[in-house]
């Protein structure tokens, strides 16, 4: 199994991801700005990856407090909270994460050194959680595939797997499941401009396992979808509003718009962390814009003549009429019925 963020030595270790495929290496984290930097440059990203990232870059910014004085240390973890929150806008696992810490040090009375220990074993909690809960999310999305053919071809759109999570993955979860149980022939990854998550991170994964996999363009999908080679659509997502519009990677609305012409089922997978029940729609959901180099500079190659301009948002948001089903840790649920995912299980 592949771990991308993994508590050891009393450190961080980190799969650097923007290395791969061509160099699996790995970066120790000991201090709350050298997370803070590890996800503002995407060594590590995806949303619950950054989600359990950011929880023990708030330990380590505990740790580096030195104070028994509780309500001086609380609030500079505030502040070390606040640097972490700067960081990607548009992940609610992210601000969430945070949040479940800060909660949890507010919530211990007893000595800065009590609340120190109890926050490691937070985030360690949060990482094993998330990894249970991909888990959950595989075998759900597996239930939920078409019945026919017997044997699937899926779609899927940036890297939404063990890369981007505690492990195992949301809609590469429902890909690994799928190809556990002998539903899936063939994974169809979308390249996914500007950053290639999908060509490199994607196809490397399932390179690990042996899950076949093709790698297409962006602007292919709708040819592929045509010519009948797509069964179905699977991505993750970054946030999700209470009615069920998902921002995931830019690209995937355009995804969802295809896959609707084509009639066929579009899967948002994702744990329950993902949804923000304090946006009543997707219109309120904060997109990251990144630099711009990202579009016009591929390796040393500048690709586009001086003089013109670049938007450059990371993420897009699909509306919920396009989603056949969300699938969380707890089942598959429509998107307009996501506030009984709540009433099924037990959720952090
Ligand atoms: O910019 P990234 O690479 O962090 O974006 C990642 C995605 O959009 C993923 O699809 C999403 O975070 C879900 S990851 C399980």
């Amino acid at each position: 199994m592949l771990y991308p963020v993994v508590w050891h030595n009393d450190s961080v270790v980190l799969i650097d991801q923007t290395r791969l495929p061509n160099e699996y290496a790995a970066v120790e984290i000991h201090r709350s700005e050298d997370m803070a930097e590890a996800i503002r440059t995407m060594i590590v990203r995806g949303a619950p990856a950054i989600g359990v990232a950011a929880a023990y870059g708030m330990y380590l910014g505990a740790r580096e407090i030195e104070t028994d004085d509780r309500q001086v240390f609380l609030e500079k973890l505030e502040q070390v909270a606040d640097l972490l929150r700067s960081t990607r806008p548009t992940a609610v696992n992210l601000f969430w994460a945070i949040g479940r810490m800060l909660k949890t040090a507010y919530e211990i009375l007893g000595t800065v050194a009590e609340i120190k220990q109890t926050l490691l074993e937070t985030a360690q909690a949060i990482q094993l959680e998330d990894l249970q809960t991909c888990q959950a999310i595989g075998d759900h999305g597996l239930a939920a595939l078409p019945k026919t053919p017997e044997k699937l071809t899926l779609l899927t759109h940036c890297n939404a797997g063990a890369l981007a999570t505690a492990g195992y993955g949301t809609a590469l979860g429902v890909v690994r499941s799928a190809w556990r149980e002998g539903r899936l022939t063939r994974v169809f990854a979308d390249e996914t401009r500007p950053r290639l998550q999908g060509a490199k991170l994607t196809a490397w994964e399932c390179v690990q396992e042996g899950i076949p996999v093709t790698v297409i363009t962006d602007n292919m999908a709708a040819h592929c979808m045509k010519q009948g080679l797509i069964h179905a659509v699977v991505v993750g997502a970054d946030r999700i509003a209470a009615n069920g519009d998902t921002a995931n990677k830019i690209g995937t609305y355009s995804l969802a718009i295809v896959a609707k012409a084509h009639n066929i089922p579009f899967f948002v997978a994702a744990p329950l962390s993902t949804v923000d029940f304090e946006l009543a729609d997707g219109s309120q959901i904060p997109i990251e814009e990144r630099n711009p180099v990202e579009i016009y500079q591929v390796g040393d190659t500048v690709l586009t003549p001086s003089g013109v301009e670049f938007y450059n948002p990371a993420f897009d948001v699909t509306p919920a009429e396009l989603i056949t089903a969300i699938i969380t840790e707890n089942g598959a649920f429509a998107p307009g019925n996501l506030v009984c995912a709540y009433s099924t299980g037990t959720v952090g």
